[in-house]
């Protein structure tokens, strides 16, 4: 099941298995964050894989979605969203933007690289934001609330445009875990003046993002495209991490040959451009870790990913996560040592991960990554400075939320595979000493 594709070089910390710690530089804003042990590739996909069944249309309540928001831009990352979104809100240096203190480094980057200052505000343990915290921290400088629908679950939404309105704030609307859904009948992401998505949490693709705004024209956002190198390898890596767990064999067996002439044609390419140049053919963004590449804040998405994006059903996405996070929670909700971060799924609410909490989280995240069980650490590490004295909560949700996946294309066995190593590792490490 594990993967094995020669240009599938690492993966991101929501995404995958491997970190490499980010160098500080100009070029690349991401501080130096401890580098963790190597674990063995997930034997599950982390993310969403290609398949055939991503197009089969399902019989399924219709899913409203941030494509349903507004005006919607394609980009190749969440992080580059953002990016532009406080180029459109027109924040630079001199502003403050207003930041939950349980982020990852890849949304605080941008509004360095914009030349202002992240300020970090408060959450309450069910990850609803702290207005009266973030109300001590407004000053005639702040110009934008950055707010997360953290792991698929909408913040009150009419809520927090209402304060910002109050108080003459933009809101940036960070839809990164939240591709799909609804607030109080209006899909996620029309409440923000901007939203950002990205696209490769819930859809087989290997870049993705999307800016969207309900409130402001998007059409005089000039992109750029990534070039061929980009287009060849977004769509190439797809197929062969999907190859690497097993699905589209026929296809694989099809493209054998295809495949292989690819790979020494692109080890050749390779060898000679690192020979000359360190410039990559896809973002950091999908190749692993929080990097944050401004070369990329202009590039539009690749055309594979929109396709893709245009031809999958959303129902199917949206009824098989709901269904995966309900088994998770049935399986996992009651175990001891540990409690599910979100102990309902509400209506209209399409999961991203399953995350849970759990009191000895050290050793049964190493037990489960040294199995190979797909889990994404959101948060795992915290801006330089954010402790317990700026949010108490925050620190206790990056040390101990381990979050599994549930997305769309896991199977039956795959997901009781899971269920059982999460129950296993949690009886045996799963009590604090
Ligand atoms: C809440 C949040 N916002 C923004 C981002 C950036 O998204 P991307 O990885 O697509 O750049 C992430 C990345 O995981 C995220 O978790």
């Amino acid at each position: 099941m594990s993967t094995s594709s020669s240009d599938v070089e690492s993966i991101d910390p929501d995404r995958g298995n491997r970190r490499e710690p980010p160098q500080l530089s100009q070029e690349n804003v991401t501080p130096f964050f401890p580098t963790s042990p190597a674990y063995p590739p997930p034997q599950v996909p982390v993310s969403p894989v290609l398949t055939l069944g991503a197009f089969w249309p399902v019989h399924a309540p219709q899913v409203q979605s941030v494509l349903d928001a507004g005006a919607i831009r394609f980009v190749t990352s969440g992080r580059c969203a953002i990016a532009l979104a406080l180029r459109q809100m027109a924040v630079g240096p001199g502003d403050m933007v207003l930041v939950p203190a349980y982020h990852c480094a890849s949304m605080i980057e941008p509004v360095i690289d914009a030349g202002a200052t992240p300020i970090f505000y408060r959450i309450n343990p069910d990850t609803s934001i702290d207005l009266k915290d973030i109300t001590s921290k407004i000053t005639s400088t702040t110009k934008v609330l950055l707010a997360v629908n953290y792991f698929g679950f909408p913040q009150n939404l009419s809520m927090i445009r209402t304060f910002c309105n109050a108080n003459r704030l933009q809101f940036l609307e960070d839809c990164a875990h939240c591709f799909l859904g609804e607030h109080d009948g209006k899909p996620v992401g029309s409440f923000g003046d901007y939203a950002i998505a990205s696209s490769m949490k819930f859809y087989p693709i290997y870049e993705g993002g999307c800016l969207i705004s309900a409130h402001h024209p998007l059409k005089q956002l000039k992109l750029e495209s990534g070039g061929l190198g980009f287009e060849a390898k977004v769509a190439f890596n797809a197929l062969e991490i999907s190859f690497g767990y097993g699905r589209l064999q026929v296809l694989k067996a099809l493209l054998w040959l295809p495949m292989l002439l690819k790979n020494a044609a692109w080890n050749m390419v390779k060898a000679r451009n690192s020979a000359t140049t360190t410039t990559s053919f896809a973002p950091s963004s999908s190749e692993g870790g929080f990097g944050f590449d401004p070369a990329w804040i202009n590039k539009r998405s690749s055309v594979y990913s929109r396709v893709v994006m245009k031809l999958v059903s959303r129902r199917r996405i949206g009824a098989l996560r709901r269904k995966n996070y309900l088994k998770l929670l049935a399986a996992l909700g009651s175990l001891p040592h540990s409690r599910p971060l979100f102990p309902n799924l509400p209506e209209g609410v399409y999961p991203w991960v399953f995350p849970l909490w759990t009191a000895n989280s050290k050793p049964v995240f190493d037990s489960l990554k040294n199995s190979g069980v797909p889990i994404v650490r959101f948060g795992e590490f915290l801006w330089p400075g954010i402790d317990s004295s700026i949010c108490q909560t925050s620190v206790d949700l990056s040390r101990n939320v381990l979050s599994f996946s549930c997305h769309q294309e896991i199977t039956d066995d795959e997901l009781d595979w899971i269920i059982r190593s999460v129950q296993d590792a949690l009886h045996a490490h799963g009590e604090r000493q």
